[in-house]
């Protein structure tokens, strides 16, 4: 048995890809296009595995994508791959209409003619997960209720309004179609092998490197924060027990403003690798212009995944970030590779400009 993973050289898909080779017996075909994102570092200890095949492949090339369907004949497509940072949808959104809405509507071309040319069971069993956000249902304010799968879309960035178009064309595959589909649609991640563009790892590297912590406007905008292999743990249940057609949202339970979020891991530093003039991180925290349109507050009603399908976090906000401090700390290397760029000259070198 085989799935096929898109996006399994970034953040969230590699731990998915990680977790899931330490968990099962079952292979992994790790289709990514290592855009800026795209690590394969984060897999150095699959790479060499007979159950872990990568193929550098664009989710919006259809007749790449055939090939690895038909030659491989995965029982499950599950759909990371997308352009995913708020900020640079800002600055330069058609990549993100190209990877989430056009490559999706691909992908998911792709995915319907080779689940329609299955035998009955493996048609039956055929499984396309697609791995969505919070960010479609907008802002909220302070009180309302955090975001049901019944709230109305309203995605307020471009990257939000690429990922809500993705998510329709999933739903329409499943009823116009009939294809077997999942959506998941989860809070904000953090943990291991995060990009350091993205606040946690940003506010890690810049603490440790001497630079200012930037907080956009006030530091109030709450975010759910959802450890990352909590989200792995509950795509894997999606994937094994989700109802047809059916929408999940992920969340930790976790709302925290950004500014004591900063804070937290200041706090954290301050122990794990005290500063050497005895100073606070914290005094390093630098208030920035804040992000045009900047939603306010997210967080998830994560109470039908549980009720239906049993899932909860592992992690306790505190637990959880404190594991990711400690593993930023441990993988200064990792971090250097990505900040330097080193990381992409080595793909460069393995496959070409
Ligand atoms: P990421 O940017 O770290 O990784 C994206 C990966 O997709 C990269 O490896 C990149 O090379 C690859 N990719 C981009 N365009 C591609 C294309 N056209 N074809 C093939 N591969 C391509 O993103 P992430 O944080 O790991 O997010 C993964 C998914 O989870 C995304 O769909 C995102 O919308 C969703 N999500 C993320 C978060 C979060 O907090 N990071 C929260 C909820 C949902
Ligand atoms: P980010 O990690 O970019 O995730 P998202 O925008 O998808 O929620 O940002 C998390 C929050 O942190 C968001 O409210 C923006 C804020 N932020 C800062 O205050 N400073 C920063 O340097 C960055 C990158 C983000």
């Amino acid at each position: 048995m085989t799935i096929l993973v898109t996006g399994g050289a970034g953040f969230i898909g590699s731990n998915f890809v990680l977790d899931w080779l330490a968990e099962n017996n079952e292979a992994v075909i790790n289709v990514d296009k290592l855009t800026y994102a795209g690590n394969l570092q984060n897999l150095e200890g699959v790479m060499a595995s007979n159950r872990h095949v990568f193929a550098r492949v664009d989710i919006g090339d259809g007749a790449a994508i055939a090939d690895l369907l038909t030659t491989h004949r995965p029982r499950a497509i599950l759909n990371f791959a997308a352009e995913s940072h708020v900020d640079r949808s800002i600055h330069g959104p058609a990549a993100f209409i190209e990877t989430n809405v056009v490559g999706t509507f691909r992908l998911l071309e792709a995915a319907r003619k080779y689940w329609s040319e299955l035998e009955e069971t493996e048609r039956q069993q055929f499984r396309f997960l697609h791995v969505s956000t919070d960010e479609v249902y907008g802002s909220l304010s302070a009180t309302d209720e955090p975001f049901r799968e019944t709230n109305r879309y309203e995605p307020n960035s471009p990257y939000s309004a690429s990922k809500a178009s993705s998510d329709h064309l999933v739903r329409a595959y499943h009823h116009t179609y009939g294809l077997p589909v999942l959506t998941t649609n989860c809070s904000n991640n953090y943990g291991p092998y995060h990009f350091p563009e993205k606040l946690i790892p940003l506010c890690i590297h810049n603490a440790l490197a001497g630079k200012p912590l930037p907080i956009y406007g006030d530091g109030q905008q709450i975010r759910d924060w959802l450890y990352v292999k909590d989200h792995c743990s509950a795509i894997r249940r999606v994937l094994e027990q989700g109802r047809l057609g059916e929408t999940y949202n992920v969340g930790g339970w976790n709302e925290k403003a950004n500014l004591d979020v900063v804070k937290t891991l200041c706090a954290i530093l301050d122990e794990l690798s005290p500063r050497k003039d005895g100073a606070s991180y914290s005094s390093q925290i630098t208030f920035v212009k804040d992000r045009p349109g900047h939603d306010r507050r997210y967080a998830i009603d994560a109470r039908k995944i549980e009720q239906e399908l049993g899932w909860k976090p592992a992690e306790t906000f505190e637990s959880g970030i404190r594991k990711t401090v400690e593993w930023y700390l441990s993988h200064q290397e990792w971090v250097s590779n990505v900040t330097s760029g080193a990381y992409q000259s080595w793909v460069g070198q393995q496959y070409g400009a």
